[in-house]
């Protein structure tokens, strides 16, 4: 079975968010179960620099196609390189002009989205369906499996070939996150080389826009996404973004498969970002770890005070705007906080504000650092996610195997994962963290509450975080759900 994958992000190389965990731990997965998975995407810097082979197949363009004019691409070429760590080789779209771009893949340097970016992503899609007919004729995959928008328009192209009459792979499209929609002026339209018949409200038109998100909700033969909880709330209006209605009618071709977790990159017993690794039998290297937190970090170096963790997007979707107004119930009970992060403007600001305010109990630093995520995901008593939405969340999975107690709202996938220490729970055994449900302050404070009711009773509170250790959510599991769609979608391949 060969599956392409089709996407923006790659840990290490490119990384704004959980994408980019999910696409360097699923493929090793996949292939461990037997498929051959290879990679596609923009022909990002970082990843230019990481291939070590590098094979020249083809130009981007083409000549007419059977439904009218093919679209015409700034200059780029399809490349097949290998990279050096346990990554799928990659297919990448070597093009100075579309992504020979410094920093993050989306955005240009103050922060706006880049300008083309309906183009840079079109090309992608594209790219896609080529691949899907024999571009390189070494290898055809049967399946496509695109990522969020970014890969949106790849069910599309691949959907006008197949009503054209030629051969095409099955096209999966899984949603990370349904608030991104990849919108553009209708304008677009033309440019793409899409059918006439796809501009419309069946197909990626919205309210007058160009949708690749919707493109691939209408036109992938299977939708999945990255909890169940959330494939059952975007069905509602709450949570659908405007699309709740399409995703209904596709709701037989939906399914919410939770993410898993790279234990090979995040566990603490061999964890290189940390001083003294530890496990469940041996927690004297998560004390050290939070003794260094709060030096690095300049809290108050105080064994008994209950640490809060934040490593996060700041943005909307991460309620975070919720914090200032709770740093204080957190810092009278004698908690600190150490929250790593970076995006909306205001919100750092607050943030920020709220540090110097409380100084050694409250610390924020903003920026985007691999090896301080791993410090505070190690060195926290518990990590807060109080999302208004999550899709699935990674940080609270993170936090399990780290011992440090999740503190979540109960939406998406942090309700699929963590189970509130209420006391039937902790009587039962079951209990793994702290869960609200109103998005205000008053929600998260009373999460806090009882975590710091359960800090001061550590016997519970060790019994809490050995559960937590001991679960997994590898990605084995998840892959072979996926594995299972790829074999019903292409029984023989
Ligand atoms: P999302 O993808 O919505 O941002 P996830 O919880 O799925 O949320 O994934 C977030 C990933 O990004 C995790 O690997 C987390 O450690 C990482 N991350 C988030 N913010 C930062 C930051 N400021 N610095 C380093 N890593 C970060
Ligand atoms: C998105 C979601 C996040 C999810 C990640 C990986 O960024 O916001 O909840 O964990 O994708 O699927």
């Amino acid at each position: 079975m060969k599956v392409l994958f089709v996407c923006a992000e790659l840990y290490p190389y490119v990384k704004t968010g959980g994408l980019a965990d999910v696409m360097a731990g699923l493929p090793a997965e996949l292939k461990a179960l037997g498929c051959d998975v290879r990679l596609l995407m923009p022909g990002f810097p970082a990843l230019m620099k990481a291939a070590r082979t590098s094979k020249l197949l083809a130009p981007l363009q083409s000549a007419s196609l059977p439904w009218g004019p093919a679209p015409q691409w700034p200059q780029a070429d399809l490349v097949h390189v290998k990279f050096s760590g346990k990554e799928p080789s990659a297919y990448l779209i070597k093009s100075a002009v579309m992504y020979n771009r410094p920093g993050n893949p989306y955005l240009n340097a103050s922060g706006k989205d880049w300008e083309d970016n309906g183009v840079r992503f079109a090309a992608l899609g594209w790219a896609a369906a080529c691949l899907g007919q024999g571009l390189d004729p070494d290898w055809v995959p049967d399946i496509i499996h695109g990522h969020d928008w970014h890969a949106g328009l790849a069910p599309a192209y691949v959907r006008a070939f197949a009503v054209a009459g030629h051969v095409v792979p099955a096209t999966v499209f899984t949603l990370h996150n349904l608030a991104f929609q990849g919108l553009f002026d209708g304008k677009l339209f033309p440019a793409l080389g899409l059918p006439a018949d796809q501009f419309k409200v069946q197909g990626l038109e919205f309210f007058g826009q160009v949708s690749f998100m919707k493109a691939a909700l209408n036109y992938a033969d299977h939708l999945t996404t990255v909890s169940p909880h959330y494939a059952f709330e975007i069905l509602q209006a709450a949570q659908g973004c405007g699309l709740d209605g399409v995703l209904r009618e596709r709701s037989g071709h939906l399914s919410g498969i939770l993410n898993g977790v790279d234990y090979q990159v995040w566990s603490p017993a061999t964890d290189a970002f940390l001083s003294k690794p530890y496990d469940v039998e041996q927690m004297e290297g998560k004390a050290v770890a939070k003794k260094k937190l709060q030096l690095d970090f300049g809290l108050a170096p105080r064994a008994k005070s209950m640490v809060i963790g934040v490593v996060s997007r700041l943005s909307e979707q991460k309620g975070l705007h919720l914090l200032p107004d709770v740093v204080q119930a957190m810092v009278q009970r004698g908690g600190q906080l150490a929250l790593l992060g970076q995006g909306d403007a205001a919100l750092e600001q607050a943030l920020v504000d709220a540090a110097l305010k409380y100084p050694g109990q409250v610390a924020v630093r903003i920026g985007y650092d691999e090896a301080t995520a791993h410090r505070v995901l190690a060195g926290a008593d518990v990590i807060a996610v109080p999302s208004a939405f999550e899709p699935c969340g990674l940080t609270q999975l993170y936090g399990l195997r780290y011992g440090t107690l999740p503190l979540v709202r109960r939406v998406g996938g942090l309700a699929d994962t963590v189970v509130d220490c209420s006391l039937e729970n902790l009587d039962d055994g079951l209990a793994t963290g702290f869960v609200f449900d109103e998005l205000s302050p008053a929600g998260f404070v009373g999460a806090l509450r009882r975590a710091f009711a359960l800090y001061r009773r550590p016997s519970q509170w060790r019994a809490v975080q050995r559960r937590g250790m001991s679960l997994r959510f590898d990605w084995h599991t998840a892959s072979q759900h996926y594995q299972a769609i790829y074999q019903s979608l292409r029984p023989g391949a």
